[in-house]
């Protein structure tokens, strides 16, 4: 099973490889990304759909490489020009909540999780790919990446685990996983039927909280998924909107995207109270207020490649290309924070997806007493004191490094700028304008 999966990334490997000989990664992004509809005879489209649903791609990776790249393209499906592809769902939403860390994705998930029944909700199934490239310990371009980030979310979408398998280690046996990371945060895996009897004695990381359940069948998983209504799957993963163009192609997803942002600032002092290992320089920065001014410094580097990039897909989003129509929503957490329910009803309106009554009640509960959620989502006027704590706590010089490196970011979403600490620590200014981007 070891074997699939090093096949597996070979054959990722090796793409990467042909591709970047042949400089083929430009053309290859212009069609596939934005003049999907002339794909060139070969090469390009190793990743598209079949005429008859199934995938080209990594998952079947012992066959020779050339048959990805001489597929004709009279195989693939051809929608009228300027036609958006007709939706073959079945009246299936399919729903992909893009995030950062530390920008309040878990409740916004929760949502989508709440739904019950009809709804097949997963949370960071791409911790899988990452991590198996990861413990490959091979420096990959994000262009292979995101292919696999891709390739892995079209098939979950369709409730096949195939491809996240032969990323998932240990590889899973019979299609029972010995553990899904972070399980426990989806009600769809953690309910009957999917939730099958705890038997014998095995340490499952990331097990159910509620109730015990054997290890994960996906097998059984898969076949409950197709019998849901609507299938949700938060991601922290995807840094660019527009690697995922051909999932809106594929006629059988009906997609929505929802961008959730939150002001770098906060999401800087968030990040180093949660990952404070990660975060050390950053600490050191703040207690001794020697930031190096420095564009080539590492840290720096990495919050401004994340603000660019954050700031890019909704950027996509906003310019409301063609491809896209309808089907992008971007969402700031310091709305939802302060206005909880309003929010949801508007993501829910955007999807298509009757608001459920238990969601509602999920909100009231979740918002006022005492739960994991509540220290950052109370009431509204407590909810902008959580909201605002980073204000009390972040040293001055760090806001103003984050207001340097994000600030398009920043401008694009509508937080303010400060100029000095008094500001700063002044919460009866508010840092968010009033902004609608719908
Ligand atoms: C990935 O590789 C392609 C092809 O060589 C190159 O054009 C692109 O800039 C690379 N991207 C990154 C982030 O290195
Ligand atoms: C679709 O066609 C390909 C070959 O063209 C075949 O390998 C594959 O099994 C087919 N898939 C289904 C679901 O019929
Ligand atoms: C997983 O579930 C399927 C479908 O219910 C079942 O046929 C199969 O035996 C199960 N696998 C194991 C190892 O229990
Ligand atoms: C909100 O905060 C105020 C003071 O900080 C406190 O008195 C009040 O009980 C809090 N409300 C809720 C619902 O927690
Ligand atoms: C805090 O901000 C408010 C609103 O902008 C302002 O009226 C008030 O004077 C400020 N307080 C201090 C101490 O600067």
């Amino acid at each position: 099973m070891r074997t699939k999966f090093i096949i597996c990334f070979v054959f990722l490997v090796s793409v990467f490889i042909i591709v970047r000989e042949n400089k083929f990664i430009s053309k290859v992004s212009d069609r596939v990304f934005t003049k999907p509809r002339t794909l060139p005879e070969a090469g390009g489209h190793w990743m598209n759909v079949r005429e008859n649903g199934s995938i080209m791609t990594v998952s079947y990776p012992s066959e020779p490489l050339h048959r990805y790249f001489s597929q004709k393209p009279e195989n693939m499906h051809k929608p009228g020009k300027g036609e958006l592809p007709a939706s073959r769902s079945n009246g299936r939403k399919h729903i992909l909540l893009l995030a950062t860390t530390r920008t309040g994705s878990s409740f916004v998930g929760e949502l989508f999780n709440q739904q019950g029944a009809n709804m097949f909700y997963l949370f960071e199934p791409l911790w899988h790919v990452e991590q198996a490239i990861n413990l490959a310990g091979v420096r990959t371009n994000y262009t292979v990446l995101s292919t696999a980030y891709r390739e892995v979310l079209r098939q979950l979408l369709l409730c096949d685990f195939s491809l996240l398998e032969s990323f998932m280690k240990p590889q899973p046996q019979d299609h029972v996983a010995a553990f899904l990371f972070c399980r426990e945060f989806s009600q769809s895996l953690c309910e009957k039927p999917v939730c099958t009897p705890y038997v014998k004695k095995v340490v499952e990381h990331f097990h159910c909280r509620k109730r015990r359940c054997a290890p994960l069948n996906l097998t059984l998983t898969s076949q409950y998924c197709l019998q849901t209504q609507h299938t949700a799957i938060k991601s922290v993963r995807v840094q660019k909107l527009e690697t995922l163009r051909p999932l809106v192609e594929d006629p059988r997803l009906d997609i929505r995207f929802i961008q959730l942002v939150r002001d770098p600032r906060a999401m800087l002092a968030s990040r180093m109270v949660a990952f404070p290992s990660k975060y050390k320089n950053w600490k050191i920065w703040a207690k001794t207020s020697t930031i190096p001014d420095d564009d080539n410094n590492y840290e720096i580097r990495k919050l401004k490649g994340n603000c660019d990039n954050i700031r890019m897909s909704a950027e996509t989003g906003l310019e409301r290309p063609a491809w896209l129509h309808g089907r992008y929503m971007l969402i700031r957490y310091e709305d939802v924070a302060q206005f909880p329910m309003r929010k949801a009803a508007e993501i829910y309106q955007f999807t298509g997806i009757p608001f459920h009554s238990r969601v509602k009640d999920w909100i009231l509960k979740n918002t006022h007493s005492s739960s994991k959620f509540n220290r950052i989502y109370s009431t509204k006027k407590n909810s902008s004191q959580q909201m605002d704590k980073w204000r009390i706590t972040m040293s001055f010089e760090l806001a103003q490094v984050v207001q340097k490196v994000c600030g398009p970011a920043m401008t694009l979403f509508g937080y303010k700028f400060i100029e000095n600490e008094a500001t700063l620590r002044n919460l009866s200014t508010s840092l968010t304008e009033e902004r609608t981007f719908l």
